[in-house]
Formats: C-alpha cells, structure tokens, sequence
C-alpha cells in the first residue's frame, strides 16, 4: 500500500491515477489546504477505483498514526506542503512549520511503523540562482526563499535519515515547470485566487477571468527577451512518480532526479501555444521582471532517462490544449 500525501492536490492527484493505472494501492491524506475532497471522486470516474482518504494534516501525530496502524504501509510519496514562494517570503515561519515538520512527523511515523521507502516532490528551486542550464543532479544547491529553503532542507533531512539506516530508500525528485492537466478535464490546476505561475494565468485569460497576460520582462538574455523554462506535462510528471517508486522498491539509498523535458520555451511562445490551442490571440503587456526569477531554467533530463527508463513525451501544444479542456469543463 502506499501512502500519497497531499495527493487531492495538482501533482498528487494525477500521479494517484497512474499508480491505480499500474494497478497499485494507495491512501490519501490531505488537509484540503489547497485542494478539495470531489477530487477523490473525479479519480474515481478517471479510474474506477475510490481511494481511501484521510482528511486532516500531517502534522497531526495521531492522525498518522491511525493511517499507519490501519494500513499496511510500505512506501510513501510525500507531495504535502505549502507551494507560494512569493507567500513563503511574508510568511516564512508557516513554510518552515508545515513544510519542514509535516515531513518530520511523517519520517518518525515511518521510522516508527518500519516503513522505509520514500519519493520526495523536490524542485528545480533547489538549483539555485548560480547554476547554469541545463542543470544537473550533481550542481550545488541553494535557495533564494524560504520556500526554496524548505527543498533543500528537505533534502538534507532525507539524506541524514539515510545516513542513520541504510535500509532507507529515498528518491528525490526535481521537477520543473508542471503544467496542463488529465485529458479527461476531470483534474488539473484552477486556483481561486489570481495564479502566481505563468500558465494558470494564461488559463484565467483564455476563459475570460482576467484581462490580459503580464510578461515579466522582455529583455533577459534569451532569444525572445523573456523567460525560458522547461515545462512538463503533469501526466508525464505522475508517470515519472510510478517509475521512481519502482527504481526504490529495487535499491536503497539516495537517489536524485529531475523531472523535465529538457525544452525551454520562453513565455511568449507559451502564448503563442496556448492561443492556438483556445483559437483566440491573447492580450499580453510587457511589465517589468518579477524580482527573483531567472532568464533561463532547464533540465537535463538524461539521468532519469538512463536510470528509471522514463522520459516526457507530451509536447507544450498538449500542454496548452489539456489546460485549456480542464479550465472550460471545470467553468461549466
Ligand atoms: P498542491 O498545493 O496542489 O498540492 C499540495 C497538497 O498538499 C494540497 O492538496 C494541500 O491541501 C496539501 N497539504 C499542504 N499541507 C498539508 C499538510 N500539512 N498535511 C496534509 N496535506 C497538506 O501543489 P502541487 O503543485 O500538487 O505540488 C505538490 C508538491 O510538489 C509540493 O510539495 C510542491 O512544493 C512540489 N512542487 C510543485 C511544483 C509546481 O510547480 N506545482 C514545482 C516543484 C515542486
Ligand atoms: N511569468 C510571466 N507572467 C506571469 C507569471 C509568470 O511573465 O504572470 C513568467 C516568469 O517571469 C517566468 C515564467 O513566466 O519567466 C514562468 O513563471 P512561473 O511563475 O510559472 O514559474 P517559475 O519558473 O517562476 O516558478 C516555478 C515554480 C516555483 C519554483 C520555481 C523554480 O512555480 O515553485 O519554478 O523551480 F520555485
């Protein structure tokens, strides 16, 4: 059985569908912080199968130990946290409380019911602002807000665990940009207030919610003058979670991947993608950088490649369409 927390979010949602699709078991715990509990239902008419669900935090010590006591639990994929890095900045103590305990009280949960197999939601974030792209597992890593911090602390924690008990088997995984949704249009990102990242807020134009696209600057170093990322389809994503899990049922140790596809696109090709995709040019104003955000972020996406035989094949045009179908069914 395995144990997904936070798994009525973004990420954690599409990956529970595919691990029912691989024919695995899994339990939720969630605090709906950031998600609502139909999605438990939407994965069921995705799948056929209704999870059992949790609601409460992970924070919560009893909680856990129920969870733990009435299932047997043999790996864990650890999606709970907060995610606003804008947010973590004017409320650090928060990040570090949920992120940072919440994962602390799940490894002493672990520890405790001798369950000792976990895939961690890292992020690129982790690379820092003086790496160059495309990045690798080995480069340094480093923060630049609190909730940055959080990864890289996160990471530390997991490696010291192992450190203390070799049995430990630990995947951390390094996404980068995730983006689109379930083709089904039943799950996916929509959130009530104005989105911080880019594609929601594109989302929110295309359906008439907002007015018109802010680009943070257009004169970065890159082809186009604004931002590149490398953005990730989140079915890709979830799939490269059931290849993670598989890689540390058969090893121990530590084991560090990014999750991407290796392509940058700048924001204005997003646009560009997306307008094709909802059949309407889309208003866009040029306003300047967001302070903190990087010309360009990429992965090399080799290691997980070699490594958990997985590789992104959805392309941004899949990206944008899927985005598109989950916004309007979800505005029905
Ligand atoms: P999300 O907010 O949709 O999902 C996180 C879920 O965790 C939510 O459903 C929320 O209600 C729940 N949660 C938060 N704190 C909790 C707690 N203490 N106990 C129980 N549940 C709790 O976010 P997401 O985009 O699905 O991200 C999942 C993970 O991936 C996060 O750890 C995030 O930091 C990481 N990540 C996300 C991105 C991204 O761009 N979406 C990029 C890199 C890493
Ligand atoms: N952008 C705009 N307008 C917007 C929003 C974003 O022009 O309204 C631009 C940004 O400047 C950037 C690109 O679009 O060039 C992507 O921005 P996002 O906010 O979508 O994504 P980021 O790469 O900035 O952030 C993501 C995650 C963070 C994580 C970070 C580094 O959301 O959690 O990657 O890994 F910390």
């Amino acid at each position: 059985m395995i144990l997904i927390t936070g798994g009525t979010g973004y990420i954690g949602s599409h990956t529970a569908v595919e691990l029912i699709n691989a024919g695995k078991q899994i339990v939720i715990v969630d605090d709906l912080s950031n998600s609502s509990e139909d999605v438990i239902d939407r994965i069921d008419k995705i799948t056929g199968v209704k999870p059992k669900f949790y609601k409460g935090s992970i924070l919560d010590k009893q909680l856990l130990e129920r969870i733990f006591t009435e299932n047997n639990i043999d790996s864990v994929i650890h999606f709970a946290g907060y995610k606003a890095v804008g947010e973590s900045v004017e409320k650090p103590l928060m990040y570090y409380s949920n992120n940072l305990i919440g994962t602390i009280e799940l490894l002493e949960a672990m520890k405790k019911h001798g369950c000792k197999r976990i895939v961690f939601s890292s992020s690129a974030t982790v690379y820092g602002i003086d790496n160059a792209p495309p990045l690798t597992e080995d480069m340094k890593t480093s923060a630049i807000n609190p909730y940055g911090w959080t990864k890289v602390m996160i990471e530390q924690i997991l490696r010291d665990v192992y450190v203390s008990d070799n049995e430990f088997s630990v995947v951390l995984l390094r996404y980068f940009n995730p983006v689109g949704a379930h083709p089904s249009g039943l799950i996916g990102e929509n959130p009530k207030d104005i989105p911080n990242n880019l594609m929601p807020y594109i989302a929110k134009v295309a359906i008439g919610e907002l007015d018109h696209i802010n680009v943070f600057g257009n004169d970065y170093d890159t082809p186009d003058g604004t931002g590149v990322r490398d953005y990730i389809h989140v079915v890709d994503l979830a799939i490269g979670h059931v290849k993670a899990l598989d890689k540390a049922e058969n090893s121990f140790g530590v084991l560090t991947y990014n999750l991407g596809t290796g392509n940058g696109f700048s924001v204005l090709e997003l646009i560009d993608s997306y307008s094709k995709a909802c059949g309407k040019e889309l208003k866009r104003v040029i306003t300047p950088r967001r302070s903190g955000d990087l010309a360009s972020c990429y992965a090399d996406p080799s290691k997980a490649e070699k490594e958990l035989n997985w590789k992104a094949s959805r392309t941004i045009d899949d990206m944008c369409r899927d985005s598109w179908n989950f916004i309007q069914t979800s505005n029905q």
